[in-house]
């Protein structure tokens, strides 16, 4: 594969949190247009992973180039400035904010002035703004009026990807999307993330759930004691549903290293 379709290419990070390591000499590769599921068990690395993309922690070692750039990403205005949007799961959004206020909240830091005169000068046209970006998006969201904290897991999720989207953001990483959710609103997240494809350049998503991941992703990068030991594409994988998810188990509890990359 060659190295220009990646959009992330991370190679030899290293973190260490005192004499544990975190992630040793990881490589990690984020293609253009792919949803990637990133598994393991716990304590395995994946936050650490992320939130090193994320400018939320520095790595000992190792570089990263995003767009085929060199990047230095020392901390979250960095990785917003790249593209990079992380949706952790509890902290996405601002529980007391309604959805049109959750768009601007916490962008202080952006260099994109024109958001934020508009979120001042303009909030009916951003309204309108909003409300037709989610026309298109299946889970029901109710008035943008509505401060978020009444909002079901699903529509979090929902403005969550939205905000993202408004700001331009090109990849987006989600820790656990799923996890908090109910049967039926797992699967309309799911949908959504798949639509969300449409919009940005990649997806990376973190999950315990392998049939989620089988079910939306491309391709599953699997860390085990901060090791990469596996990478499956799945249109590469020879076999069945049945063995590729067992595979996955088999590479995020131990035993083999299986590598499906074309
Ligand atoms: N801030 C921290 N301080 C000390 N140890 C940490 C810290 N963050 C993570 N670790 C350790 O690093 C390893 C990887 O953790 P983490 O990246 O959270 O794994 P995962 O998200 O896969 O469960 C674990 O051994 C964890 O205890
Ligand atoms: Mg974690």
């Amino acid at each position: 594969m060659p190295n220009d379709t990646y959009i992330i290419n991370a190679k030899n990070i290293t973190k260490y949190f005192g004499s544990v390591v975190a992630l040793d000499s990881v490589d990690f590769e984020l293609e253009d247009g792919e949803i990637l599921g990133l598994v393991g068990d716990n304590g395995a690395g994946k936050s650490t992973l992320i939130k090193i993309l994320s400018g939320a922690q520095l790595p000992n070692e190792g570089s990263i180039e995003v767009f085929g750039q060199p990047a230095n990403i020392k901390n979250p205005r960095d990785a917003f400035e790249l593209g990079i949007e992380t949706i952790y799961q509890d902290l996405a959004l601002f529980d007391n904010l309604n959805f049109t206020e959750n768009i601007f909240a916490g962008r202080e830091f952006s260099r994109r002035g024109v958001g934020r005169i508009f979120g001042f000068i303009d909030g009916k046209r951003m309204q309108k703004d909003a409300s037709n970006r989610i026309k298109n998006i299946s889970i029901n969201l109710p008035l943008l009026t509505q401060k978020v904290k009444q909002l079901s897991g699903g529509q979090r999720q929902a403005i969550s990807i939205i905000r993202a989207l408004f700001w331009g953001q090109k990849i987006i990483i989600m820790d656990e999307p799923t996890a908090a959710l109910g049967v039926r609103e797992a699967a309309k997240v799911l949908e959504l993330i798949d639509e969300t494809r449409k919009h940005v350049n990649g997806i990376i998503v973190i999950t315990h759930n392998i049939e989620h991941i089988i079910k939306i992703a491309d391709r599953v990068f699997v860390l085990r004691n901060g090791k990469r030991v596996g990478d499956i594409t799945f249109k590469d994988y020879g076999n069945g549903l049945d063995d590729l998810h067992n595979d996955i188990v088999k590479l995020i509890t131990g035993a083999e290293m299986i590598d499906y990359k074309a």
